[in-house]
């Protein structure tokens, strides 16, 4: 049965194809990513984030984006987000036809510098005329804050740090703020501390959990989450992925097991995880190595017993 405090229906926001994939040296083709993305939606993902408008010396595996989505079959009802850093960004987007773009800024000085080339202070001043003129020309706007729990520079941020970021990126008119835990080092009681503390300035509705596993905690953490209210999860097929600007993190928590585990709780998603587990055999198989999502190893292995 179902917990009181837990909601009933999960929003999962794929970010694979631009999470996932924005750190692989090797060059993956257009035509590998729009089979991956259209995949995702099939699956019945109805949020999958497709790409990124940023600068291609600081992420050259992003700079197809505009192709990519000129390439999908773009499926109604489904959100195609786009990361945005700054007007230029913004003027590609739209000269793309993106209908919805994510901001994203940091509660880590150094990582926002590493990140973007900017402070907090300073990425708050590039981002408010993006987040306008977006909303201005009819594009919806998500928000993202990185480095929640502890950044790769500084080591552990003050759960007020985070707060004060996506509440400045909530009063910009992000419709929804994402919280990073980029380099996967929280647990339950860390990511409890810092939601209870973000909470005071952001409804608990508006917010989304982003979790990396490079300690092996994103799903309990998830869980914790979960308990707290959270009905939105940014996870990644296969659990690819890892940020350029981390190193040593790992990709974000498999959307297959975040499926798994919210069904299991007869939590609804909308998404077939069979069909999301040939959309991971599929990355996985262009990549040339094997998934990071257990459960999809599970349930390819009962298919071929
Ligand atoms: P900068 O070097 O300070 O930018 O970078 P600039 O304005 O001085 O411009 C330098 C050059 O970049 C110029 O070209 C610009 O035209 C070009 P040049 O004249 O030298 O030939 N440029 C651009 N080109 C294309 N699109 C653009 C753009 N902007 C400038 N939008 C900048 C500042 C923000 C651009 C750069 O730092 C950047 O692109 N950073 C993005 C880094 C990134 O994508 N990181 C990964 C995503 S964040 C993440 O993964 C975390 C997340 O998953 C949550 C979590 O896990 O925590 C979201
Ligand atoms: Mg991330």
């Amino acid at each position: 049965m179902t917990q009181p405090t837990m909601p009933s229906h999960v929003k999962i926001v794929e970010v694979g194809p631009r999470d996932g994939l924005q750190n692989e040296k090797a060059v993956i083709t257009v035509a590998v990513k729009v089979g991956l993305v259209d995949r995702l939606t099939a699956a019945g993902l109805a949020v999958v984030e497709t790409g990124s408008f940023v600068s291609p010396k600081w992420v050259p595996q992003m700079a197809d984006s505009a192709a990519v989505y000129a390439g999908i079959t773009r499926k109604p009802g489904v959100s195609y987000p786009f990361l945005v850093p700054n007007e230029k960004g913004l003027e590609a987007a739209l000269a793309a036809g993106v209908e919805e773009i994510a901001i994203f800024g940091a509660a880590s000085e150094t990582f926002s510098r590493k990140n973007i080339n900017a402070s907090i202070a300073e990425s708050l001043v590039r981002f408010e005329p993006v987040a306008r003129a977006a909303r201005d020309a009819g594009v919806r706007v998500r928000g993202y804050v990185s480095t929640v729990i502890a950044c790769p520079y500084e080591g552990a941020i003050a759960p007020a740090a985070v707060a004060r970021v996506a509440r400045a990126l909530r009063d910009m008119g992000c419709y929804e703020v994402s919280l990073g835990d980029t380099i996967g080092v929280g647990t339950p009681a860390s990511t409890l501390a810092m939601l209870d503390a973000v909470a005071r300035e952001v409804p608990v509705r508006e917010l989304a959990g982003h979790f990396h596993d490079t300690y092996g905690q994103a799903l309990a953490n998830v869980y914790a989450a979960l308990e707290f209210g959270i009905a939105v999860f940014d996870s990644s097929v296969a659990g690819l992925g890892g940020c350029p600007y981390a190193k040593g993190a790992t990709g974000n928590v498999a959307t297959e097991d975040v499926v798994y585990l919210l069904h299991g709780q007869g939590i609804a998603t909308g998404v077939d995880l069979d069909a999301l587990v040939d959309a991971g055999a599929f990355i996985s198989a262009a990549l040339g190595r094997p998934t990071g999502s257990r459960v999809a190893r599970a349930v390819l292995a009962k298919r071929t017993a």
